[in-house]
């Protein structure tokens, strides 16, 4: 036997009883005479103590002992002196007296300490993953991520689900981000693609009669990275049939609150049932489909205080269609008005907006060079509108709608982290619903699907897509906790005609849609019943649930932020013969 007991197990109880344990060196004491050491194992530490009077070979040995190497001892359990209890140890209390020490393996130097919770740069960390995981912050994360996923499992089992596996070699069929490639041997110039998420097979399980699925799924997107993305990340994914709107929230926010309520016990749920914002609400009030609720700082529109101002910037922004909106920053008067003009106002920039005027309000009355041409008046209602008080700083948008809204609300979230506004023990988590169908891209200026296609338009949506596909709202649903986009889905469109409606308004041509949704066009011909679904995504849960800043921090091996893997060094060459077999030829960059 290779260990009786595990390095967290040892207790008073044990007094006097021969245990043997295995693991690694945490920790060497040399105090001349007597060598101490803490020895690791997954579960914890028990301190190990060598004393030449006791065994002379033993002590001899441990004097080679480094950190990491992975020993066995075989000894007795005694009670540590009198003041040499570790109390936040929960083997603190006793030691073991080694009688025998076996080395098992030995161990460089690492390149990073192993028991110490210091900052390591992120490359050495990846490049050294397995060494990264023995430190506790990363195994408490690993498993934190295992009890997460195992009480859904259990929960979704007992509703009823079913787990199903889906294939990682599909087809490809544009219609979100982008795929991964894979190059097929026997079919030159063909190619699978690995899933951006199991959709589309998701929906089929439905066509098959399975009403109630669910799947830990993996899931393929080549995407730019960013705290909160990975080219390979984990969905908990749901589809559910004869169900509406009302069933999916339902079921989802009960699993989710007895998760925060099991892994969070200190921190405590905003409000209970989740508030459900309209997606038009969010974005007016908040400046954001994943509103951050942890806090207040809502937008206020001015478009009818501001219609007949002077400002030519407010006028121009209202007289073709544009909006004008304010953001009432409390105890912000002190800040100088060179980081509005510079840092603040390019921060704005970024979501498209021109400029960035602003008023302060001090004691001595309101401050800024654009009262001149709105008036004391108007000032006066603009405060009241907003709410300003003496310290209070009022920033304006004036642009089209989507502009003026996403810079608010880009600069409600920026203030309120630099200016510590948001409480650390709060989940506020909230509902957006009824996103737009379609939107228009930022890149391309093409129409495109807002979820994916096979998102239903809302009740009584269905000819409004016809007619005017931008003012169509969908039957989506997005989970959001503290401004994070935890979960995303929708009902879906069982009918035939109705999707056939959706590919039309997004311009795929009946030759395009045969070509890439064939199958499940077919599939909807054979009985399909009302459906629909949502996805979580469980990297960002987990790394919430952890307090981590980014998603790799619960991922054992992740991709860093430029979609590397440092610890295999992937992607890399291919010979060239295995190149050729899988039918590709190499464009030189
Ligand atoms: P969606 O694309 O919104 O929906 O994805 C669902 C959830 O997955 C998470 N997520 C990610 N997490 C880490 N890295 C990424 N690159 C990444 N991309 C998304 C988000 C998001 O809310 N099939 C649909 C769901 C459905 O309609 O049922 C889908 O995948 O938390
Ligand atoms: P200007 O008239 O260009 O000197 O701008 C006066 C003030 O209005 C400056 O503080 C600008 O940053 C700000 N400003 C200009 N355009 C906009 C806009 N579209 N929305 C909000 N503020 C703006």
């Amino acid at each position: 036997m290779y260990r009786t007991q595990l390095c967290n197990e040892i207790r008073v109880a044990h007094i006097d009883q021969e245990v043997t344990l295995a693991g690694w060196v945490h920790r060497r004491r040399d105090h001349g005479n007597l060598i101490f050491i803490d020895l690791r194992d997954r579960y914890g530490l028990t301190q190990v103590v060598f004393d030449p009077d006791h065994k002379k070979d033993s002590h001899g040995l441990a004097e080679s002992l480094r950190p990491e190497f992975v020993i066995q001892i075989k000894g007795r359990v005694r009670k540590r002196p009198e003041g040499m209890e570790n109390k936040g140890l929960e083997t603190g209390l006793v030691e073991v007296i080694v009688d025998e020490v076996t080395l098992l393996s030995q161990s460089k130097t690492p390149p990073f300490e192993i028991d110490q919770d210091k900052h390591v740069g992120e490359e050495v960390r990846l490049e050294y993953r397995y060494l990264d995981l023995r430190r506790e912050r990363m195994k408490k994360n690993m498993i934190l991520r295992h009890q997460v996923i195992h009480h859904i499992r259990n929960y979704m089992t007992d509703q009823g689900f079913i787990e199903v596996e889906t294939p990682m070699l599909v087809k490809g069929t544009p219609e979100g981000s982008r795929e991964y490639l894979v190059p097929s041997r026997l079919y030159h110039g063909n190619f699978y693609v690995l899933p951006q998420s199991p959709q589309q097979m998701k929906q089929l399980l439905m066509v098959a009669g399975f009403d109630k699925y669910f799947q830990i799924a993996r899931c393929f997107r080549d995407e730019d990275q960013r705290g909160d993305r990975q080219p390979e990340f984990t969905q908990l994914d749901v589809e559910m049939s004869f169900v509406d709107q009302e069933d999916l929230l339902r079921i989802n926010e009960q699993l989710m609150i007895e998760l925060a309520e099991k892994f969070q016990p200190n921190k405590k749920i905003l409000k209970k049932p989740f508030p459900r914002l309209e997606w038009h609400d969010a974005m007016n009030r908040f400046g954001s489909d994943k509103p951050d609720l942890r806090f207040d700082m809502e937008l206020v529109d001015l478009g009818e205080l501001v219609k007949d101002s002077e400002f030519k910037v407010f006028r121009t922004a209202l007289e073709s269609g544009g909006s004008v909106k304010a953001l009432c920053v409390p105890n912000y008067a002190e800040k100088p008005r060179s980081y509005f003009e510079t840092k603040l106002t390019d921060y704005v920039k970024d979501f498209g907006a021109k400029g960035l005027a602003y008023i302060t309000f001090t004691a001595e009355g309101p401050k800024s060079p654009i009262i001149k041409f709105l008036g004391d008046e108007l000032v006066e209602k603009i405060a009241k509108a907003t709410g300003a008080k003496a310290g209070s700083v009022v920033f304006f948008a004036a642009d089209e709608w989507t502009v003026v809204v996403e810079s608010l609300g880009a600069l409600r979230k920026r203030i309120a982290e630099e200016e510590g506004m948001i409480p650390s023990k709060l989940l506020a988590f909230c509902w957006t619903l009824h996103a737009p169908m379609f939107e228009v891209s930022k890149e391309s200026g093409e129409l495109g699907a807002s979820h994916h296609p096979f998102t239903r338009p809302h009740h009584g949506h269905e000819n409004i897509m016809v007619k005017e596909p931008l003012k169509a709202l969908s039957e989506s649903h997005d989970m959001v906790l503290n401004g994070c986009e935890v979960a995303g889905g929708s009902v879906r469109i069982h009918e035939r005609e109705i999707q056939a409606n959706v590919f039309k308004i997004l311009g795929v041509s009946p030759e395009d849609t045969e070509r890439r949704f064939g199958h499940m066009l077919r599939a909807f011909e054979f009985g399909a019943p009302p459906h629909g679904g949502i996805a979580w995504g469980l990297d960002r849960l987990v790394m919430i649930f952890a307090n981590e800043p980014n998603i790799r921090e619960v991922i054992a091996f992740p991709k860093d932020s430029k979609a590397k893997d440092l610890m295999f060094g992937a992607p890399s060459p291919m010979p060239e013969a295995q190149i050729r077999e899988a039918g590709v030829q190499i464009i030189a960059e």
